[in-house]
């Protein structure tokens, strides 16, 4: 298992480049269900999970082409014939978007078989959901030895019928799997207390280029005409927020002077908020941000200073941003609070974050932060991506040598992030395992 060698202490500077976003990315890529022609899709991350989902589209009969270093990373998905329509248990479990076939491949082929989702790292992520507003378009579902069977009503020539669904709570992925059933559903599909995600409108502008009726996309309801057939189109991927949203941080904490390009600062709203709010310089670009900070070094008016977060959905603060902001919290000038409210378990980073030195407590959802704290290098563990993101960011501050081990999780989500802030002047290197495979 690879493994991080990082030496904290260097400030970055210079440019960073943002890749396309992963949560954009897998939404549609799974789009390309929903036809039999051609997608061809630009600025794909070079990412461990858009390869686990190439395999899942793969295994059903799909062909893919993931075009990677090809100009803008383009990649041609072609589902002509879904000769297995099914979601494999060995792939859902490394992968819980995995679930994310199963509206386009309902709506597509009349039927999909996809494993349930167990448990993750950050919490339950159940898909009740996704069923319940399958159900009401007139699907038939039945689970099986850990496997969901959908069908579309037989009473409608297999598809799907439009209804008018409102989500119980705010889900991205529901949202995306349920948009995709509603365009090739019969009628009118009015969806209510929707995800708002940019990732969302991502999709919706694709399933549009494809020829699907959606109107409303980025705001909580959205209304979808229901179409007969979808054809091939291209499209490019909007730039990963979160990832952007990462640099800003590692520009700040380790007082660099960093450019975070290839940017949406439209999509970083709440977290540009937080980081003024903290100290941080920001320039603001057209798709490009400049961010300057002094780091723990700051004194006076350049000192990093303590804000309280509390993670909603977008356009609030990013649940995807929360183990970031709390490693910078660590170097900020006083106490901060950090509020998780969208997963229960979303806290996996404290307590290898305390191991480096950081006096951080838990009371609920909510951590609390001493900041100014002094980071020693540590072996840490990362436990899921985003935690492990702020390993390094704690890693790149901390006093010495720091190994991170598996950095698996790292790579589901984040393009060559060693080379990428290597390039900027961190001292960070990838170690394989030593004694091989056996
Ligand atoms: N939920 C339910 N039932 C459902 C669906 C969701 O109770 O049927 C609950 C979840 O348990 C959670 C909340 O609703 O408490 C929100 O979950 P959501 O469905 O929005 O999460 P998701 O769609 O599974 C996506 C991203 C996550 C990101 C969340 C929240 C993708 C592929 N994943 O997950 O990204 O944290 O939205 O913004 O888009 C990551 O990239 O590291 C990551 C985990």
């Amino acid at each position: 298992m690879d493994k991080f060698v990082i030496r904290g202490g260097n400030p970055l500077l210079g440019t960073i480049k943002v890749s396309g976003a992963k949560n954009s990315a897998l939404p549609c890529m799974a789009a390309a269900i929903l036809t039999a022609d051609e997608v061809v899709l630009e600025n794909i991350p070079q990412v461990r999970d858009i390869e686990t989902e190439r395999n899942l589209l793969t295994s059903m009969g799909a062909e893919v082409e993931l075009g990677y270093g090809r100009a803008q990373h383009r990649t041609s998905i072609q589902c002509a014939v879904l000769s297995d329509p099914v979601a494999k248990y060995e792939i859902v479990k490394t992968m819980r978007a995995s679930s994310l076939v199963l509206g386009p491949l309902i709506a597509r082929t009349g039927i999909a078989r996809v494993a349930m989702p167990g448990g993750c790292a950050i919490g339950g992520r159940p898909i009740d959901l996704h069923i319940k507003a399958l159900e009401q378009m007139g699907a038939v579902i039945t689970q099986e030895h850990g496997y969901l069977e959908a069908r579309a009503p037989r009473d409608g020539a297999g598809r799907l019928k439009g209804a008018h669904i409102v989500f119980d709570k705010i889900t991205v992925t529901g949202t995306e799997d349920i948009l995709m059933a509603a365009t090739l559903a019969e009628g009118e599909t009015l969806l209510e207390n929707c995800a708002r995600e940019p990732e969302v409108t991502d999709l919706a502008a694709l399933l549009i280029a494809m020829g699907a009726r959606i109107e409303g996309a980025g705001t909580s309801t959205i209304r979808v005409h229901g179409v007969e057939k979808l054809h091939g189109a291209r499209y490019r991927i909007n730039p990963d927020r979160i990832e952007a949203g990462t640099f800003l941080i590692a520009g700040a904490i380790t007082g660099g002077d960093l450019m975070v390009d290839c940017c949406d600062p439209s999509h970083l709203g709440s977290l540009i908020a937080k980081l003024e709010q903290a100290g941080v310089r920001l320039d603001i670009g057209e798709d490009s941000i400049r961010v300057r900070s002094e780091g723990a070094g700051g004194s006076g008016s350049t000192a990093l200073k303590a804000v309280d977060i509390s993670t909603e959905e977008y356009p609030g603060f990013p649940t995807d941003m929360q183990a970031q902001f709390m490693a910078l919290a660590t170097q900020s000038e006083g106490t901060s609070t950090v509020t998780e409210n969208i997963f229960e378990n979303r806290f996996m980073h404290v307590n290898e974050l305390i191991r480096m030195g950081a006096n951080i407590t838990v009371s609920g959802r909510t951590a609390t932060v001493r900041g100014r704290s002094p980071l020693q290098s540590a072996a840490v563990m990362c436990s899921d991506l985003r935690a492990s993101a702020a390993l390094v960011l704690a890693a790149m501050v901390a006093d010495g040598e720091s190994i991170l081990d598996r950095v698996y999780h790292i790579d589901r989500g984040y393009e060559r992030l060693e080379e990428k802030l290597r390039g900027v002047g961190a001292q960070i290197r990838r170690m394989g395992d030593v004694f091989g495979k056996r």
